[in-house]
């Protein structure tokens, strides 16, 4: 069973939960589920269901009202361990690429030598060793996610928390960086949690995928990915297992969407019924 685990993981959330506006917009729900050194697991949930959120509790940026959230058996606080990749890169305009890596690196206390040393060497593993020197906004969207990526892998992290991404980049570009993120992935032993609206790209990546359902944001299953690694190599789209995933995940959102359709539909009809919306 999930959370009731005799070894614990590298993160733990027991009972999690979250409410905003002095405790009237409940946004999580007794959320239970733990992440192994090595692990990568996808967050997969309907829009505001409070996916954002559980990602800033497992980096220590806010708190939970209930439960506990514990990485390596502690709360958490934001760290060098962990290291955290948005949707877009955030990168700092007025720094060159790999100023930009060279700044994460010197907060760490690097020299400033290791650190251009360094940071150039991170460049080449998301293929952008001749953009060290250009500016960000020389760069597309894609190039720089990957900046984004190395400059979160140039604090060797264990825990790695992606938000979304890729979501503004097209699809050939996706493609390449899942990729890359999975190699990065098996050649740095690190527990990532990514979050995705993308149901094939949550198979493709994670090996569990922790699917919330919407308002307040709950747990709606946890599905293991068994599919032959390295999933770079092994192109798992055209196997029988792919696809019963697909069909598996896909049915249970119907499910829930099915579901909300009626939860709303009462919730209108008994605007005081602060309950529903927490009934299954
Ligand atoms: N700091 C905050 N104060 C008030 N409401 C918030 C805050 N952060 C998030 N919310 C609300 O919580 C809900 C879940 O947000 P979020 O975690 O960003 O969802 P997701 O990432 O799944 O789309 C949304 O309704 C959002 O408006
Ligand atoms: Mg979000």
């Amino acid at each position: 069973m999930e959370g009731a685990v005799s070894a614990p993981g590298l993160i733990e959330l027991q009972g999690v939960g979250k409410s905003f506006r002095d405790g009237r917009l409940r946004i999580l729900h007794d959320i239970s589920f733990s992440v192994a050194l090595g692990e990568f697991i996808c967050l997969v949930g309907p829009s505001g269901c409070g996916k954002t959120t559980l990602l800033r509790m497992i980096s220590g940026l806010i708190t939970p009202d209930e439960g506990a959230v514990l990485v390596k058996g502690q709360p958490p606080r934001p760290s060098a361990e962990m290291a955290m990749v948005f949707q877009s890169a955030r990168l700092l305009p007025w720094r060159t690429v790999a100023g930009n890596i060279e700044f994460v690196l010197t907060l760490k206390g690097l020299p400033r030598s290791d650190a251009a040393m360094r940071a150039r060497a991170l460049l080449g593993t998301v293929g952008l060793r001749d953009f060290a020197e250009a500016y960000p906004h020389e760069l597309s969207g894609g190039m720089q996610q990957r900046v984004g990526l190395a400059r979160a892998l140039a604090v060797e992290p264990e825990v790695l928390l992606m938000d979304e991404p890729f979501a503004a980049l097209d699809a050939m570009t996706r493609e390449t960086l899942r990729g890359e993120v999975l190699r990065l992935w098996a050649r740095r032993r690190m527990a990532v949690v990514f979050v995705t609206h993308d149901i094939d790209e949550a198979i493709l990546l994670s090996q569990r995928i922790v699917l919330l359902g919407p308002r307040p944001g709950r747990i709606d299953s946890i599905v293991t990915v068994d599919l032959p690694e390295p999933r770079w190599q092994h192109d798992p789209r055209g196997l029988a297992e792919f696809a019963r995933l697909r069909r598996e995940l896909w049915d249970r959102i119907n499910a829930m969407s099915r579901e909300g359709a009626v939860l709303e539909e009462l919730a209108r009809a008994f605007p005081d019924t602060e309950a529903l919306p927490s009934g299954r």
